[in-house]
């Protein structure tokens, strides 16, 4: 199908890309206004609001905010499982307690039972002070356990038994203590999927699962990409002391058209090194990263119907990326591609002669020079191959 329309428009979509550079610097492209990118109505609590699903996303923290019931937080690596689970606890009942943040992944195997729960003096060889623990210090607050999934199995009935007595049993104490917090837990794994490996147990993931709110990936929301733009170059603009004022709609093609393997953090760091490198108050093209210009970056993608806690070869991954998809999917980058592949086809099938090439696409030689050196085409007797476009 993309190949009968390729045929079909080839023509008139070089001549028009011709005439923009023709038309000096509009290469680069119109250039879009900062302030018209993110609207107060696009933020609440420091948080940009745009997608249908993140306002689906903030109705459920206000549901669940009031109530101490366990949260489970599930999302890809960046989509703002923190943020959301910081949300839950300004929005609670408590927000002046602590928010303890305690990541499972960071857990010692031997200690960890200790890290969490506590312990008395003399629980073991090396505790020669008494241990609060994490539940113990988030005490009339929050406790946030990021990564879940990588809570060691053998603690997992315990972490159950304090969910539902809300009680504590420090290691070597006979006595318990109560704890009045909420438990909010966040992975991106998929829990249900280790539950049948038998690496989760059911029970606490029924448990945790009562209550859950899911994240979706930022590639499922691009409609906010733009909104996150704007409220990103005007958080570095603060930070580093820029006055990035306007992108170009290239860029901005780009980014929406883009994978997001790492979701609303990599678009930051994107925006935070393109802030950093504009000379201009402009962003163009060129200041972005290169591995989402060439759309490389997406190659850290893992497949749509895998979850991340099956880990791929990262061959498999690169081989099953669906880095073509993301500029089927955006016009602006859509027809960069079209252009590309159709400069490519006519040189292919004149056997790279340029006058022959250039009265197939119906434009002149000289046309068709500048859109070679243009979109980077280098011409090799027996392969024609395509260098990033910057
Ligand atoms: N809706 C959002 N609005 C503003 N910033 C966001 C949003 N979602 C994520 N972020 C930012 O993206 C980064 C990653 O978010 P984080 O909550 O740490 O993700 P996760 O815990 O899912 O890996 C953080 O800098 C966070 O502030
Ligand atoms: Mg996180």
């Amino acid at each position: 199908m993309v190949d009968n329309d390729l045929e079909m428009e080839a023509p008139s979509t070089i001549q028009a890309a011709a005439d923009t550079l023709t038309n000096g610097e509009s290469a680069a492209g119109e250039m879009v206004p900062v302030s018209s990118m993110v609207h107060s109505a696009d933020q609440f609590g420091g948080m940009v609001v745009r997608s249908a699903q993140v306002r689906k996303v903030l109705k459920s923290v206000s549901q669940l905010s009031p109530y101490k019931a366990t949260v489970l937080i599930t999302g890809e690596s960046g989509t703002g499982k923190e943020l959301v689970a910081h949300a839950l606890h300004t929005l609670g009942s408590n927000p002046t307690g602590p928010f303890v943040t305690l990541n499972c992944s960071n857990l010692v195997d031997s200690l960890a039972e200790s890290q969490l729960f506590g312990h008395i003096r003399g629980a073991f060889t090396d505790a020669r002070e008494e241990s609060r623990g994490y539940f113990r210090a988030a005490n009339g607050g929050t406790l946030f356990l990021d990564e879940i999934g990588e809570l060691p199995l053998k603690l997992q009935p315990k972490l159950l038994r304090s969910v539902e007595t809300h009680e504590v049993q420090p290691v070597g104490s006979s006595q318990c203590y109560k704890v009045n917090l909420r438990l909010v837990a966040a992975t991106n794994r998929d829990l249900r999927a280790m539950v049948r490996a038998g690496q989760f147990r059911d029970d606490l993931y029924f448990r945790l699962s009562a209550s859950a709110i899911f994240i979706p990936p930022l590639r499922e929301r691009r409609e906010a990409i733009p909104a996150f733009i704007g409220f990103f170059i005007e958080q570095y603009n603060r930070l580093f002391g820029k006055h990035v004022s306007e992108i170009s709609r290239r860029a901005i093609d780009i980014l929406c058209a883009y994978q997001w393997p790492g979701n609303v953090r990599e678009l930051s760091n994107a925006i935070e090194s393109a802030v950093i490198l504009s000379e201009s108050d402009r962003i163009a093209v060129p200041d972005l990263p290169e591995q989402i210009v060439d759309g490389t970056g997406a190659d850290l993608m893992y497949p749509p119907d895998e979850s991340p806690s099956n880990i791929l070869a990262p061959a498999q991954v690169a081989r099953r990326s669906p880095t073509v998809d993301a500029h089927a999917e955006a016009p602006g980058f859509l027809l960069d591609d079209v252009i590309k592949r159709t400069l490519m086809r006519s040189l292919e099938e004149t056997e790279g002669n340029r006058r022959r090439a250039a009265d197939l696409l119906g434009v002149s030689r000289s046309t068709l020079y500048r859109m070679l050196t243009r979109y980077g085409i280098a011409e090799t007797p027996q392969r024609l191959s395509v260098q990033p476009t910057l």
